[in-house]
């Protein structure tokens, strides 16, 4: 599996604690591979702002590291702050940055140990979900199995290694069965308007030998009418605590078709994902993104100038529209407030917040 570096934190000389964090430039794939050195606090948020470093998971990575920056100066209160203004849907920044603020005595070298710890966790989290959704990737697909065309899975914008600390949520299932021969092939929604399904999920599971097919976003009905796809599987930015659960922009239009063409929809997500403080999803906050990203997008102008728009970065898909959402602990089916609350309890790591 050919996987590329997305965060990584690089010592420092004599102390560890005194290096900086490297990060992918996810903005720059799939053209270029450039990394950002980030020293400052500043410069964490920046590029989790403009989605250099994306993904839920990876976003809370950054930020963990971005703390330990802050005690080198001894800012570790202002640094964690600040970072959790960077964005506002994805609920593991804010976990993770309420994990690092605990960390006692607050010293650079404790704070490294805590991120690195936050950072390994994940990977061994993407890792688990692979395993527990395997079976049922192996089954569906299993099941359209014909000669002539391989199973296909549908996945919308990039829930891949890129946006984790390992194998991805979504994508960790498609790792495990390329490593086990079955056949498959995934349709990669190019996700408008930033493109991470073709600029980065198309980009991540080519380079790992994977069969990728690009769609654009409107394709996905006449894809799910037309081809063998065995099921819809999505990553998560923040899951309300009856399971209703926020992702890209797009990702509830997959679930209301999948519920036409009779095709399981599965959300793949680690606990860290899960805001047990709200009730439903009505309560998430959605992120709003600048016009010019819908009205000029890569810098090509592909709409009037001064026109009116509107830029939710995600939405939210009822709990009653998912077959299964699969975390660490295993399958949460069906999706609902007290399934999640076993789901999580089973656990053994640190749990999101309660209300
Ligand atoms: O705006 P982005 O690129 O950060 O949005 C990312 C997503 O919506 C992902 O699907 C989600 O974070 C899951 S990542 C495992």
């Amino acid at each position: 599996m050919a996987r590329v570096k997305n965060i990584e934190w690089i010592d420092g000389p004599q102390d560890p604690a005194a290096g900086f964090l490297r990060l992918l430039d996810q903005t720059r794939l799939p053209d270029e591979q450039v990394y950002l050195d980030c020293t400052t606090i500043e410069q964490v948020w920046e590029a989790i702002r403009r989605l250099s470093v994306r993904g839920a998971p990876a976003i809370g990575i950054a930020a963990a590291f971005g703390c330990v920056i802050g005690a080198q100066k001894n800012q570790i209160v202002q640094a964690a702050d600040y970072l959790a203004t960077s964005r506002p849907t994805a609920i593991n920044l804010f976990w993770a940055i309420e994990r690092m603020k605990r960390v006692r005595p607050p010293t650079p070298e404790a704070l490294l140990a805590e991120a690195k710890t936050i950072h390994t966790e994940d990977a061994q989290m993407c890792q688990e979900i692979g395993e527990h959704a395997l079976p049922l990737f192996e089954r569906l697909i299993g099941s359209l199995q014909t000669q002539d065309t391989p199973p296909g899975v549908l996945t919308h914008c990039n829930a891949g290694a890129l946006a984790t600390g390992g194998i991805g949520t979504a994508t960790a299932p498609m790792y495990l069965a390329q490593e086990r021969g079955l056949a498959f092939t995934v349709f990669a929604d190019e996700t408008r308007p930033l493109l991470q399904g073709s600029r980065l999920t198309a980009f991540e599971l080519a380079n790992a030998g994977i069969d990728v097919t690009l769609i654009c976003d409107d394709m996905a009905a006449h894809v799910m009418k037309q081809h063998h796809i065995g099921m819809v599987i999505t990553g998560a930015d923040r899951i309300a605590a009856n399971g209703d659960a926020a992702n890209k922009i797009g990702t509830y239009n997959l679930a209301v078709l999948a519920k036409h063409h009779n095709i399981p929809f599965y959300v793949a997500a680690p606990s860290s994902t899960f805001d047990l403080s709200i009730a439903t999803g009505e309560q998430i906050p959605i992120e709003s993104r600048p016009a010019r990203e819908i009205t000029e997008g890569f810098g090509i102008r592909t709409a009037p100038l001064g026109i009116k728009t509107y830029s939710p970065a995600f939405d939210v898909t009822p709990n009653e529209l998912l077959t299964a959402i699969i975390t660490e602990n295993g399958l949460i089916e069906p999706v609902n407030s007290k399934t999640v609350a076993v789901n999580l309890a089973h656990g053994s790591r640190e749990l999101p917040p309660t209300a």
